[in-house]
């Protein structure tokens, strides 16, 4: 019994309380119990507010603490975290914290492993930029553009965003990306689509799930939202309700990342 390998793989998410959040945190679990069939899933959400709405909402989900002293409790002798964050950001650096110090008051009886987020590495962005023309709307008219909506912090990370933007453009002079919260925003872009004389816009989450984000910020009828924006300016606008995680192909790239943790060291 001692010697049965036990593995428990975390998934931990920013986290949402809306229902339309679900599609991309159970397609997530799908495809990880594809590569892992033998591993037991749990799920963590890193946002404190989103928790406490669950929790009077008779929906409770664990902090990343409270789900792996859970599994520690459990008996796991195995334990590989995957952060469904975007980007290294605060939100990551946290987790990080939370899992070092578990995994030193397990004090080497348990085996623990974290995930890096979808985009850290050359590498990681390369290979999204490769997925992703297939999964936004096919190119018809050279008014068409697409926008993606990431978060943007105020932590140093926020780089990645125009970073990105880089990348994306060697794809497509067609795709944009701005933040809710970050640099570049929205009022940035609007010159941009301006210029290129562009007529209709497909927004895209490039968040992990649909929460308040994408229902509200991005594609609500209130009058600041994305949505609202952009059609004030005459733009057509296509809002699209998808999470990232939503799609196969990108939750795949999480899974390379939770499997490349279990062959390396990357506590
Ligand atoms: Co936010």
């Amino acid at each position: 019994m001692a010697e049965q390998k036990n593995v428990g793989i975390l998934l931990v998410a920013f986290g949402s309380a809306r229902p339309a959040a679900r599609a991309a945190i159970a397609n997530m679990e799908r495809e990880v119990e594809k590569v892992f069939p033998d591993a037991a899933l749990f799920l963590a959400f890193t946002s404190s507010i989103v928790r406490g709405r669950l929790a009077k909402e008779d929906r409770p989900v664990d902090s990343p603490q409270e789900a792996l002293c859970r599994m520690q409790e459990q008996g796991f002798s195995e334990i590989l975290v995957q952060s469904l964050h975007v980007i290294p950001g605060g939100e990551y650096e946290g987790l990080q914290k939370t899992v070092r110090a578990f995994a030193e008051q397990a004090g080497g009886a348990i085996s623990v492993k974290l995930g890096r987020p979808l985009l850290c590495t050359h590498e990681d962005i390369l290979e999204l930029c490769r997925i992703l023309p297939a999964l936004l709307p096919p190119y018809e008219d050279e008014g068409d553009a697409v926008l993606l909506m990431g978060h943007g912090t105020s932590h140093a990370s926020n780089i990645y965003y125009p970073g990105i933007q880089y990348y994306l453009w060697q794809q497509s002079p067609r795709y944009w990306i701005a933040t809710v919260e970050g640099y570049p925003a929205l009022q940035d872009i609007l010159p941009m689509l301006k210029e290129k004389r562009i007529r209709r816009v497909w927004l895209e989450p490039f968040l992990a799930v649909a929460g308040n984000h994408v229902l509200d910020d991005m594609a609500g009828d209130k009058p600041d939202s994305w949505k609202s924006i952009l059609e004030a300016e005459g733009y057509q606008v296509h809002p699209v309700l998808k999470g990232l995680a939503e799609y196969k192909e990108i939750a795949w790239l999480w899974i390379s990342h939770l499997k490349e943790c279990t062959e390396a060291h990357s506590l």
